[in-house]
C-alpha cells in the first residue's frame, strides 16, 4: 500500500516507522518540509520488501489509499476541509486524542468524538477509519511493550477501510483489535485519556500499552 502520513512529529514517525518495516512506501508532508525530510531520513532505515520512503508537499501530494492525519484534533478538521474532494475514496485514519485546555478531560461533545467530527466535515466518499491514539509514539518506534505486541483499536463504519487499516497495522508487527463502528471511536478515545492521566501514577513515562489479554 501507498501511505501518505500528513504531520511528520512524533506520531507520524511512530506509524511511518511501522508502515516501513511492514513493506509499505510512505510519503511524510508536514507544515515544514525540513521536519518532513528529516522523518523520511530516520524512518527510511526501518524500510523493508522494498518500500519507499519520501516527502511531498501537501499542495503537490499524490495522496495515498491510505492518508494517515498525524496532527492534532481541530487540524485533522482544518486538513479535511483543505483537502476536499481529494480525500474521496481514501481511508482516511484519524489517530487524534481530543483533550481539553488542561489535558483532563476531553473537548468533544460527549456525543461525538475527535473521528466522527473529522467524519461530518470531510468530502463525501473518504473513510474515516480510528486507530493509532492508544499507542504512543515511542512504543510504535519500539514495535512492543515489555515483549508484547501493541494492540491497535480500530473503529469504522466500511469494512474495506478498517481491513485495510488491520493489514497495515499486521504488517507492523502489531495486533489490530476491531472495535466496530466509527461511533466505538468515543470509547476508544476516553480509553486513551485515562491511559494518559494515569501516566504519573504509573511512572511509565509514555511507555506504557494499553492492550487486552486473553
Ligand atoms: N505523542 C503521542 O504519543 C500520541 C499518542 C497517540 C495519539 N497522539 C495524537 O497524535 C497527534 C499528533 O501528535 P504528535 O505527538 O505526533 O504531535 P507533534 O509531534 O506535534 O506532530 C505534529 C506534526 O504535524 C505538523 N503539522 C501541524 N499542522 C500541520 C498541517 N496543517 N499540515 C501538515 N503538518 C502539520 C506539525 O508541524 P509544526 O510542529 O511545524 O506545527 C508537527 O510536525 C495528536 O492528535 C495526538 O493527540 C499522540
Amino acid at each position: 500500500m501507498n501511505i501518505t502520513i500528513i504531520g511528520a512529529g512524533n506520531m507520524g514517525r511512530g506509524i511511518g516507522t511501522r508502515a516501513a518495516a511492514g513493506g509499505h512506501s510512505v510519503t511524510f508532508v508536514d507544515a515544514s518540509p525540513e521536519t518532513a525530510e528529516k522523518a523520511a531520513a530516520d524512518v527510511r532505515s526501518s524500510a523493508k520488501n522494498g518500500a519507499q520512503v519520501s516527502t511531498a508537499s501537501l499542495g503537490e501530494a499524490q495522496l495515498g489509499e491510505v492518508v494517515v492525519f498525524a496532527v492534532w484534533y481541530g487540524t485533522n478538521i482544518e486538513l479535511a476541509k483543505q483537502l476536499g474532494n481529494k480525500l474521496a475514496g481514501r481511508v482516511v485514519v484519524d489517530i487524534a486524542n481530543p483533550l481539553n485546555s488542561t489535558y483532563d478531560g476531553l473537548a468533544t461533545a460527549p456525543d461525538s468524538s475527535s473521528a466522527e467530527d473529522l467524519a461530518k466535515a470531510i468530502a463525501d466518499g473518504a473513510k474515516v477509519v480510528k486507530a493509532f491514539n492508544t499507542t504512543y509514539a515511542g512504543t510504535l518506534l519500539a514495535g512492543q511493550v515489555a515483549g508484547q505486541p501493541l494492540d491497535v483499536f480500530i473503529a469504522g463504519d466500511d469494512a474495506d477501510a478498517k481491513a485495510k487499516v488491520a493489514q497495515l497495522v499486521t504488517d507492523g508487527g502489531m495486533r489490530p483489535v476491531d472495535a466496530g463502528p466509527l461511533s466505538r471511536a468515543r470509547q476508544i478515545e476516553g480509553m486513551q485519556l485515562l491511559h494518559i492521566v494515569t501516566q504519573g501514577t504509573l511512572g511509565t513515562n509514555w511507555g506504557s500499552a494499553l492492550k487486552i489479554l486473553s
